[in-house]
């Protein structure tokens, strides 16, 4: 990844500033969303020029976008408040109401938007298994429909990278080529919800402009792992980002000088794209620790740690519970199921901290 176009973006002798140790704080594995600005990043926000976005005239905002656009090979860029919406405004570009989307079950799209497909965008959604990760082009191919008035016909195709509810799960770019043809066979649309593109393009090596090439969107956000408070952009062709500027304007995402929030998420790709490695590493420590008690969901690729608690005899709220009263916050996904997620704002100690905690629960 020597020649990465993140590395352009890295001015002479930038350090990655750390998060000073707080020791009133709990060690939290809950989400990557859960970090604070640094420091530098704070700074950076303060100093910003800034003007009004609606009138496209913030000239931090329009940086943010065109150096996003550029990292991906793409024409353009739209800042959003949240991943949430920027999925929401593609998945509008390519759906129009009455027509459909296909995904998988446990796509965020589909598991966590609150319906929005359907109570914004009037778009109908049809879902394949959850495989997370592994997902089969066939089977997605299986299930196109075709234009016409019997059915409801098949607009896009939507895809999760990294694979929230899969674990950190990575989806090969070979897979990815794949349905990249059985969406131009059939002549839809592809949507990728990078979220978590970056901790695919640092576990993989893969480019990021290799993942854009493939996509007709993109949302992608700075305040997962790259620990910005606040940012999502779409990418896509200027024709498509011109529509989706209009969308996001409807859906009351048209922010002012929302340069302070683009400066906080030009500073994370800075500084805090290369460092994800650090936060699949610890992943990869507390996975370890925790295989020989039997509760790893599946492998660990990335900075998620999906737990299964099926054969401990655990419950994920008693577990949660339990590390709670010792410093350690983890999430509940279901009656046996938990996550463990690392982040800027976690170090070394504080994995140690947890890999004590829930092995001493785990052992009881
Ligand atoms: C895969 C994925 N997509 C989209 C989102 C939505 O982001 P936001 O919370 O900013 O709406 C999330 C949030 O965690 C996510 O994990």
């Amino acid at each position: 990844m020597a020649d990465d176009p993140i590395s352009r973006l890295v001015p002479f002798g930038a350090r990655n500033a750390s998060p000073t140790p707080d020791p009133d704080r709990p060690v939290d594995l809950r989400s990557d969303t859960v970090t604070r600005p640094t420091a530098g990043m704070r700074a950076e926000m303060a100093a910003a020029e800034v003007g009004d976005d609606v009138y496209a005239e913030d000239p931090t905002v329009n940086a943010l976008e065109a150096e996003v656009a550029a990292l991906f090979g793409h024409e353009a860029a739209l800042f959003a408040p949240t991943g949430s919406m920027a999925n929401q405004i593609a998945i509008q570009l390519l759906v129009p109401p009455g027509e459909e989307l296909l995904c998988d079950a446990d796509a965020h799209v589909v598991t966590y938007e609150i319906g929005a497909a359907a109570a914004i965008g009037g778009v109908s959604t049809r879902t394949w298994s959850p495989a997370g990760a592994d997902l089969d082009p066939e089977v997605v191919a299986a299930m196109i429909r075709p234009d016409g008035y019997h059915a409801v016909p098949t607009r896009a195709i939507a895809v999760e990278q990294t694979h929230n509810r899969g674990g950190g799960g990575v989806i090969p770019l070979a897979t990815l080529g794949e349905l990249r043809r059985v969406a131009d066979d059939a002549g839809i649309g592809l949507h990728c919800d990078g979220a978590r593109i970056w901790h695919a393009h640092v576990a993989d090596g893969v480019p990021l402009a290799s993942y854009g090439e493939l996509f007709d969107t993109l949302s992608v956000c700075l305040s997962k792992g790259l620990g910005a408070p606040v940012g999502s952009l779409v990418v896509g062709s200027a024709e498509r980002i011109a529509r989706a500027r209009v969308i996001r304007k409807r859906m009351g995402g048209g922010m002012r000088q929302a340069g302070i929030l683009a400066a906080a998420g030009r500073y994370a790709l800075r500084h805090h794209v290369r460092r994800l490695a650090e936060d699949h590493a610890r992943a990869a420590r507390l996975a370890d620790a925790l295989a020989p008690f039997g509760v790893l969901a599946g492998p660990v690729r990335t900075n998620i740690v999906p737990l299964d608690l099926t054969k401990c005899g655990i419950e994920a709220a008693e577990l949660a519970a339990a590390a709670r009263d010792r410093g350690v916050l983890v999430s509940v996904l279901g009656p046996r199921a938990a996550r463990l997620v690392t982040h800027h704002d976690l170090d070394d100690a504080g994995v140690e901290l947890a890999v004590t905690v829930l092995t001493q629960i785990f052992r009881r």
